[in-house]
């Protein structure tokens, strides 16, 4: 695993988005798994104001809330296009993520496996990492071999996400998400961390001992994992 330390969280953005435009740089038509959270906002705005080049590119992401509408202003599907979907040349059949809408998700998690498989799989998997070392939301505790699924958040989960919410009661207890071996299938991975309140999980990472407690540090296991984070994440 490799770290690279920034100052702040704008300079972590301006790496992360370097890193990725790399990624489609060597292969214009690459498959990117995406991330959301507060985290990767700057990195998108980068990628933006960096006149990347999507057309190619198929993007896949992560997790979704569950159940919950796409016209929810806190679905994923919703901060993708927000943030990404709607200021790049990406084309509309090249983006997927799970259908908080359906009402058969475990058929649709094993199509959006099915989906990633016949796509060739990922090539760049992006990550942010919860205060309690979640994946996607491959929350503490889970199988370590899963794939997409769905899955129950944790309390400590939901009250950290319930602050983009205008309450806790509103925030969805379950999601869709890619599975922990969905993740380590990617070729690759980078992992942004930024802020104090992850300090305590990204020195885990740095401790290079899986932890089934602490979801990310299976990332051990992983050949090629780059952690990119602010100096307020890596101080314990
Ligand atoms: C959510 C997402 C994760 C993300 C995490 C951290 O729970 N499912 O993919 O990494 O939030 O979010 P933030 O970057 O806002 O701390």
């Amino acid at each position: 695993m490799r770290f690279i330390v920034c100052e702040n969280y704008d300079e972590l953005s301006q790496k992360a988005a370097e890193f990725v435009s790399a990624q489609i740089i060597l292969k214009p038509d690459c498959n990117l798994g995406l991330a959301t959270g507060s985290t990767p906002i700057g990195m998108y705005q980068k990628l933006v104001d960096m006149n990347i080049d999507f057309s190619n590119v198929t993007t896949f992401n992560l997790d979704e809330y569950y159940p919950i509408a796409r016209s929810n202003n806190q679905s994923y599907h919703y901060f993708m296009t927000e943030h990404l979907y709607s200021k790049v040349n990406l084309k509309p059949e090249n983006i997927f993520i799970p259908n908080g809408e359906t009402d058969t998700p475990t058929e649709e998690c094993k199509q959006y496996e099915k989906s990633i498989a016949e796509h060739g799989g990922l090539d760049l998997q992006v990550l942010g990492i919860g205060q309690n070392g979640h994946i996607g939301f491959n929350e503490p505790s889970e199988a370590l071999n899963s794939f997409t699924h769905i899955t129950q958040l944790t309390q400590n989960t939901i009250e950290a996400n319930s602050r983009f919410f205008k309450n806790i009661d509103e925030v969805p207890t379950q999601a869709l998400t890619m599975g922990i071996a969905t993740i380590m299938r990617a070729k690759r991975i980078l992992l942004l961390a930024s802020g104090k309140e992850k300090a305590r999980v990204v020195h885990a990472l740095q401790g290079n001992m899986i932890d089934p407690e602490i979801p990310a540090t299976i990332l051990a296991a992983h050949n090629d994992v780059t952690v990119i984070a602010d100096k307020a994440a890596l101080d314990t």
